[in-house]
């Protein structure tokens, strides 16, 4: 086929705008036929859930995202319902403009930006209650915090209508949630769990990091350095789970400003407290440094 100067121009154009076109995207009802739009042409959607404030960890979902399926779809939703009373909601960091921007970067299809009355009608009254996965470690000090979790993420499924909705590690316990969840209620979604990103010193990213002074980004690394300790100890074959928690809150208490939520060492799946070491194991901690709480984990295996 030969093309004349000005055809391949406007192919060029065209093919310039689908790559940095972007739908940005504020209502459930809009966003749903935005999705069955996608699935009458036969193309796989793919769902990067957040809250926002987007770091290099949500953007590792959003690359894995984009390079498995047609239609990738960014949420940005700070969900009220999963924050408990006196925790972070009013000051949560925000930053639409460099978020969206990053998601146009990464060749994201849609970002769904719904505000609160978009999720949660005047006369919003069903949540999904989650067992036993939702007691220990962050569910047993931030109550309902799940709860509100695995209701937000179904209800984004059921707007989204993802084939595949991708969630990073760092937050293991919400991971293993969203799966039990998705089991037992045989929802159509594949979970992808990606990996830990770090800062080159081995912090984890996190949104809330942006709330640390300098001084506390220092002590923060505590985190990491206590779960390497416990990683160390796997790899000598120890096998008792109470030294890997006196190593770790040893760690952790040298810094003045950081107080422990919890230090855990748990079986991978039921995430129960384990008292001897065999094959697999995750070392869970949260952190308080000074107003800031922290989570990380590490797969012992
Ligand atoms: P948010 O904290 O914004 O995280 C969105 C997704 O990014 C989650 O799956 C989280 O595990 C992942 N993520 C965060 N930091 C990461 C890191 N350092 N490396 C890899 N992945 C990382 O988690 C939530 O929002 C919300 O609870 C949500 C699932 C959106 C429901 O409201």
């Amino acid at each position: 086929m030969n093309l004349t100067w000005k055809q391949a121009f406007l192919l060029g154009g065209l093919f310039l705008f689908q790559k940095i076109s972007m739908e940005i995207i504020p209502a459930s009802a809009q966003m749903k036929q935005w999705s069955r739009r996608c699935k009458a042409q036969g193309k796989s959607i793919g769902l990067v859930p957040t809250m926002g404030y987007l770091h290099e960890g949500h953007l590792s979902l959003i690359r894995r995202c984009r390079a498995a399926t047609d239609s990738v779809v960014v949420s940005i939703f700070v969900n009220p319902t999963q924050f408990g009373p006196g925790e972070d909601l009013d000051r949560y960091p925000r930053d639409e403009e460099g978020d969206l921007r990053k998601c146009r970067e990464l060749g994201t299809d849609a970002v769904f930006m719904p505000d609160a009355s978009q999720i949660y009608g005047p006369n919003h009254q069903t949540y999904v209650e989650v067992g036993p996965v939702a007691e220990p470690l962050c569910g047993a000090t931030r109550p309902g915090h799940f709860r509100g979790v695995a209701t937000v993420v179904l209800k984004l499924f059921n707007i989204v209508l993802p084939d595949r909705a991708y969630f990073g590690s760092k937050d293991y316990q919400q991971l293993q949630v969203i799966k039990t969840m998705v089991r037992d209620f045989d929802l159509d979604v594949d979970v992808v769990a990606c990996q830990t990103v770090r800062e080159q010193d081995g912090l984890a990213m996190s949104s809330r990091n942006a709330y640390l002074s300098p001084e506390e980004r220092n002590e923060a690394l505590c985190l990491y350095k206590a779960l390497t300790r416990a990683r160390a100890l796997f790899a000598a074959g120890e096998t008792n789970g109470d030294n890997y928690l006196k190593a770790m809150r040893e760690i952790i208490s040298r810094e003045p400003n950081a107080e422990i939520d919890y230090v855990s060492l748990v079986d991978p799946e039921s995430l129960q407290d384990l008292e001897k070491v065999d094959s697999r194991a995750l070392a869970a901690l949260a952190v308080r440094v000074g107003r800031t709480r922290l989570i990380d984990n590490m797969l012992l295996e």
